[in-house]
């Protein structure tokens, strides 16, 4: 009786860890970097800090097409912006419905430098809101997905 208790509760057993193994694989697989970042409240509070780093960055600054645009163009629009953006692009279900990166960035002659610039000062926001290793490289290759639309001096093309 005892053996054929132990048998049905290893059967048991063995069954669920079965069904269970793939069904955790799966959503782990699934998850998408929206969800791993923990949705739109982390997501729009790391674009504020991200715009309120880059806005009076006097190395950003000191490229006067960037200065004349950060005094015309309110810093929360670009908040707005970003964070649609990031969202959309993290697999979130928000829709981005700003221009495209070629439109609104082609007056502001943006060197080489000024992107280093600005990915220095992402990771940093990146690092201070403790976003672990492999989220913050998916960010950068998101990033990094529109250099070449954004840069317009000295390379990026
Ligand atoms: C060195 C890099 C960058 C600088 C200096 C910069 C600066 C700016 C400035 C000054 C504006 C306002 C332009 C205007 O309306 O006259 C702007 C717009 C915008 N930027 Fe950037 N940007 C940079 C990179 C990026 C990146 C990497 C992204 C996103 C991945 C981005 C997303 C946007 C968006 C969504 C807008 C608003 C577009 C619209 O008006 O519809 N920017 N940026």
């Amino acid at each position: 009786m005892l053996t054929r208790t132990l048998f049905l509760a290893t059967l048991f057993f063995a069954t669920l860890i079965t069904i269970a193994q793939p069904a955790l694989a799966a959503e782990e697989k699934q998850a998408t970097l929206y969800d791993r970042l923990g949705g739109l409240m982390p997501i729009s509070v790391v674009v504020s800090d991200f715009i309120d780093a880059l806005v009076p960055d006097a190395t950003l600054n000191a490229n006067p097409a960037i200065a004349s645009a950060r005094k015309r163009v309110p810093a929360a629009y670009l908040k707005y912006h970003v964070t649609a953006m990031v969202c959309q692009a993290t697999g979130g279900p928000c829709t981005y419905q700003g221009r495209g990166m070629k439109e609104s960035h082609a007056h502001l002659n943006i060197s080489e430098p000024d992107w280093d610039r600005m990915v220095t000062i992402f990771k940093e926001v990146l690092a201070k809101h403790n976003v672990p290793a492999r989220e913050t490289e998916e960010l950068l290759a998101i990033v990094n997905s529109t250099k070449a639309d954004i840069v317009a001096v000295g390379g990026g093309k």
